[in-house]
């Protein structure tokens, strides 16, 4: 028995920030921004608008597409870098709720950008197990509301929205999901972080201040190790398949910076026509990065039955993996 992604679906909110619009509240440019990143905008939830709503909303989406009631869900796994509380409840709970999703177990699943293919490792593992026959696995993120309008390193970079799939038993042998590459170094934990707030450094009354809780990001470190992970992960994915790069419709990677994927896809020898980008609309949206892609290339009919899709991440943690969908 093997399991499949069944349906896809995604939410971005309507606000479109440009990178001229950040230039007029901070020292940057679009001319920065695009050459250094490849982003020119990014979509931002409106103040009270929580990541649980952006999940609920692609989860319906997703649902919908799937011709499956919540009610048939037996699973649901958030992934995110920005819950609506801090450690608990889970997000994961706010959405069963919100969906009325009654036979569900629900939980957040922390991983950095890579949580969206952690999760759906382990959803794959769950319906193989028999744990569940239905699992939704939708990466969420309000990334605005934690980023530093003083640090132009990183405000720049993260927008908002969600993505989401649901995953159920494989009808043929033609759609599957192969066994994940799940990795981390915790080595670099402090590079890629949000420092305060919790049990390490406490927030402590009259001293804490919202930037000591914000996004806090080692940009070169970070830039690194992603163009070593990225090129590690494609190469190994692709050899462990006995496949080659002519097999793979799309890589759809985590959507943090157009320079990462270039100097992999220079290192690799691959087109960079075989990976599928849209950080130009949407900046990073951490673990909703992938399924957000993996949607908008969906809707724009780039993917079919029978497709082989090559998925990587690298984030917070840090952690990193990737993993072959086959449509
Ligand atoms: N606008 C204008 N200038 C800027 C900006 C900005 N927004 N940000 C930095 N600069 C300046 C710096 O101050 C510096 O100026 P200086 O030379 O006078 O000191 C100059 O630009 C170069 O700065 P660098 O940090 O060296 O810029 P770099 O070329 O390394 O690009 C970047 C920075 C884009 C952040 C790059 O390091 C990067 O992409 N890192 C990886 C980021 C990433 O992938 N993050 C996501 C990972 S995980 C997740 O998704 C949560």
């Amino acid at each position: 028995m093997n399991a499949y992604i069944r349906s896809v679906g995604a939410f971005i909110p309507e606000k479109r920030v440009t990178n001229d619009d950040l230039s007029k509240v901070m020292d940057t440019s679009d001319e920065w921004i695009k050459s250094h990143t490849g982003i020119e905008n990014r979509h931002v939830a409106e103040i009270g608008v929580t990541t649980a709503d952006l999940a609920t909303k692609a989860a319906k989406v997703a649902l919908e597409r799937a011709g499956l009631t919540a009610e048939d869900l037996d699973m649901i796994i958030l992934t995110t870098a920005t819950p609506d509380y801090i450690g608990f409840p889970a997000t994961a709970c706010i959405v069963q709720d919100k969906l009325g999703a009654t036979n569900a177990g629900a939980f957040d699943m922390v991983a950095g950008c890579t949580g969206f293919i952690y999760a759906i490792d382990n959803a794959k593992n769950m319906i193989i197990a028999g744990t569940a026959k239905n699992v939704l696995v939708v990466g969420s993120e309000v990334l605005t509301q934690v980023s530093n309008m003083q640090d132009r390193d990183t405000a720049v970079l993260f927008g908002d929205g969600s993505g989401a799939v649901i995953i159920s038993e494989s009808l043929d042998d033609e759609s599957y999901m192969e066994h994940a590459i799940l990795k981390s170094d915790g080595s670099g934990a402090e590079v890629l972080m949000r420092k305060s707030g919790g049990i390490k450094y406490p927030f402590v009354d009259g001293e804490t201040t919202f930037n000591d809780t914000a996004l806090y990001m080692e940009g070169q470190a970070v830039y690194k190790f992603a163009v070593k992970v990225n090129t590690e992960l494609i190469k190994e994915l692709i050899e462990r398949s006995n496949l080659t790069i002519n097999d793979i419709s799309w890589i759809i990677p985590h959507q943090a910076n157009m320079r990462i994927l270039q100097a992999a896809a220079k290192r690799l020898k691959i087109p960079i026509e075989k990976f599928y980008f849209n950080l130009m609309e949407y900046a990073n949206t951490s673990s909703a990065s992938i399924p957000i892609a993996m949607n908008e290339a969906y809707e724009k009919g780039k993917i079919k039955k029978g497709d082989k899709i090559l998925l990587t991440g690298f984030g917070a943690g840090l952690t990193y993996g990737g993993t072959i969908i086959n449509w």
